[in-house]
């Protein structure tokens, strides 16, 4: 495989770049904290492990998932919920690292949102073939609240479409470092993750983490 490394290079943040109304990619905003956040990846995982859970229709996902703060997001086969434990430990789930929270309002208030407060972090870890299905984040309990979600490792082709199912999405490459933000009018916009790629990132190998901060509560 053949891979252009200065594609790969993150760049410094510049700029919101409007991707629907209410929605922003902010290329590079974490590359500067890309190491501090997946330091605590690791930490947060060495606490709550990352798993593969069970959809309510029984099919395994390919992403695996963990989360800290107060609530995280699980499924299994009786639904999606938010929890405060994990169903894993029995134990809280880990507390979110300061360098999360203070990333993550950051790029909120950048984003034209003040006052983010997020209480959920799911972390999701992807290796090659690993894909997530156009979704609605739709099981927080604060609608007025961006999704705030950053991508570490290698890149990946971002879905994002409209608040209709059936609206073709339009495709984004994000890389390590970047930021996505939708809020507003694009909250309840269908995104997912198209199969992750074959790569070996320079931090993280055959892997891509991305971080998704809610509102939950
Ligand atoms: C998600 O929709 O929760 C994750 C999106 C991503 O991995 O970029
Ligand atoms: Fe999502």
């Amino acid at each position: 495989m053949t891979q252009n490394l200065f594609e790969e290079e993150p760049l410094a943040y510049v700029a919101p770049q409007v991707i629907a109304p209410g929605a922003v990619l902010l290329r590079g905003f974490a590359s500067d904290v890309g190491t501090a956040l997946l330091d605590a990846v690791t930490q947060v995982t060495a606490c709550a492990p990352l798993r593969h859970l069970v959809t309510p229709g029984g099919y395994t996902m390919s992403v695996a998932m963990s989360n800290c703060g107060a609530l995280g997001w699980v499924s299994d086969r009786t639904g999606y919920r938010y929890t405060r434990s994990d169903p894993l430990s029995g134990q809280p789930w880990p507390p979110m690292p300061d360098c999360f929270a203070d990333l993550a309002v950051r790029a909120a208030t950048e984003a034209g949102f003040e006052d983010f407060r997020p209480d959920a972090c799911l972390i999701n870890r992807y290796e090659p073939g690993a894909r997530l299905s156009l979704h609605q984040d739709k099981d927080e309990g604060d609608m007025t609240a961006p999704i705030v979600s950053v991508s570490l490792g290698l890149p990946a082709v971002f879905l994002f479409g409209s608040t209709l199912r059936k609206d073709r999405p339009a495709r984004y490459r994000l890389i390590h470092g970047d930021v996505a933000v939708w809020g507003g009018p694009s909250r309840l916009a269908y995104h997912g993750v198209a199969p992750l790629a074959e790569g070996d990132h320079p931090r993280l190998g055959r892997q891509r983490i991305n971080l998704t901060f809610r509102c939950a509560a």
